[in-house]
């Protein structure tokens, strides 16, 4: 089974280069599964349902969300009733959306969707590495479960891919907006890379306008950050899954960085 992650979404020229080429790349690329990070879809910040509702058009099966997934208000209702949205499973109790998804492909697999948010350098929220163990409970039936440790700190990431190897298919990190170069298959099976890069325009700095980012580092005030433009380009990672043997544990057979361009 195919699996295309796609890395986070930012603003218009992302969700643009989502819009013109992703049916052309599920095509070339035989993909069975479509998955996206989506917390910057609504100008850098955030998701409105409108703009999900444009995503799951454009072929995207299951967004995942971060820190940035309640940025716009009208979401906290949405996410509630949309489980093909989640939010950080991490979050405290309460909130509204979950981390865990649980679907069908079009072949006919059943899968899981987790998505956990780090503490390095981030709001100190649950722990990731428990919730996990907690939420990984939940599926049965699955032979594919995709991991998305929406993180800052590499070592956190690292951290997770090592802890959750061999009982997921792949843990994928986002949120730095820049790709590495270390996917793998770890010893127990997992396909891992601590960041698979962001889909966007990448004349800017993580996606945003050059000028506002650099003014605030001089300055050190408070900014308004504008989308940046130019050298637009969809990072994403095409995950294979070994589902042959019905019921053992997910495993992965290769992983590869995929880079488009919009031009
Ligand atoms: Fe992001
Ligand atoms: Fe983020």
């Amino acid at each position: 089974m195919r699996i295309l992650f796609i890395g986070d979404i930012v603003g218009s020229p992302g969700r643009e280069i989502v819009r013109e080429r992703l049916a052309d790349i599920v095509a070339q690329q035989k993909v069975d599964l479509v998955i996206a990070n989506c917390e910057n879809a609504a100008s850098g910040f955030g998701i409105t349902p409108r703009l999900v509702e444009e995503l799951l058009a454009a072929g995207v099966e299951v967004l995942s969300g971060g820190n940035h997934i309640w940025d716009r208000k009208e979401i906290f209702e949405y996410i509630a009733h949309e489980p093909r949205l989640l939010r950080p499973a991490n979050f405290p109790d309460g909130n509204p959306g979950s981390g865990l998804y649980l679907g069908a492909a079009k072949n006919g697999v059943r899968y899981a969707v987790l998505n956990l948010q780090g503490r390095v350098f981030m709001t100190p929220i649950d722990c990731p590495f428990r919730t996990a163990d907690r939420e990984l409970e939940r599926p049965s039936g699955v032979s594919v479960v995709i991991v998305d440790i929406h993180a800052e700190a590499s070592s956190e990431k690292m951290a997770m891919g090592w802890y959750l190897d061999g009982r997921v298919t792949a843990v994928i990190g986002t949120h730095t907006h820049v790709p590495t170069a270390d996917e793998q298959i770890l010893p127990g099976g997992t396909a891992f890379i601590s960041d698979v890069g962001m889909t966007g325009p990448h004349a800017g700095i993580i996606g945003m306008d050059r000028d506002g980012i650099i003014k605030k580092f001089l300055n050190g005030l408070p900014a308004r950050f504008e989308v940046a433009e130019g050298d637009v380009q969809l990072n994403a990672v095409l995950i294979v899954a070994d589902t042959s043997a019905a019921n053992s544990q997910p495993r992965a057979r290769s992983i590869e960085r995929l880079r488009y361009r919009l031009d």
